[in-house]
């Protein structure tokens, strides 16, 4: 009986504030979601020399080259789809990055309230992203 009480009041819970169990990183920044995701793999600085790189087959990209690599334009509706995953077709080979549209929907609830999360949080990566391509910015200084 005391655990079907329980499982009332945990259910009970849930429906009230369930952004507050969830919410996980939500808040985070483009910059903190980056280095708590992203840059094992992509290093901090996003040179693709994360401390997890060199154990997998593949290459890590190097994601401060992305606007170089595309012919100087920064293609945001592409590398969004990139890191969501979900929508993307591969056409050949592994993919070895993790899906992440589906990684935050679980992380944040797997909800409604979820999605429209993970679509914040991958947007704020996208736009950090852009903040840290090479040459950009003409007025970068040449790293
Ligand atoms: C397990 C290691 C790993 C992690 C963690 C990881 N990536 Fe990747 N990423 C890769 C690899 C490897 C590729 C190359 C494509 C492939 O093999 O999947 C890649 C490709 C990419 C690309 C495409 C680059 C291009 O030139 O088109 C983007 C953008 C990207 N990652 C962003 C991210 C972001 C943002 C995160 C964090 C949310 C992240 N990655 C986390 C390994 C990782």
């Amino acid at each position: 009986m005391k655990t079907i009480v329980l499982g009332f009041v945990l259910f009970g819970l849930h429906l009230v504030m369930p952004a507050a169990f969830a919410q996980g990183f939500a808040a985070y920044s483009g910059e903190e979601l980056y280095q708590r995701f992203c840059g094992s793999c992509h290093g901090p600085e996003g040179r693709g020399d994360g401390p997890v790189a060199s154990s997998l087959s593949v290459l890590v990209p190097d994601l401060t080259r992305l606007y170089q690599r595309r012919g100087n334009r920064f293609p945001a509706a592409e590398i969004r789809d990139v890191i969501d995953g979900r929508s993307v077709v591969i056409a050949h080979g592994t993919r070895f990055m993790p899906v992440w549209g589906y990684e935050f929907w679980v992380e944040e609830g797997a909800d409604v309230v979820a999605e429209e999360e993970a679509r914040i949080m991958i947007d704020r990566l996208v736009n950090f992203l852009e903040s840290i391509q090479y040459a950009m910015d003409p007025a970068d200084p040449v790293p």
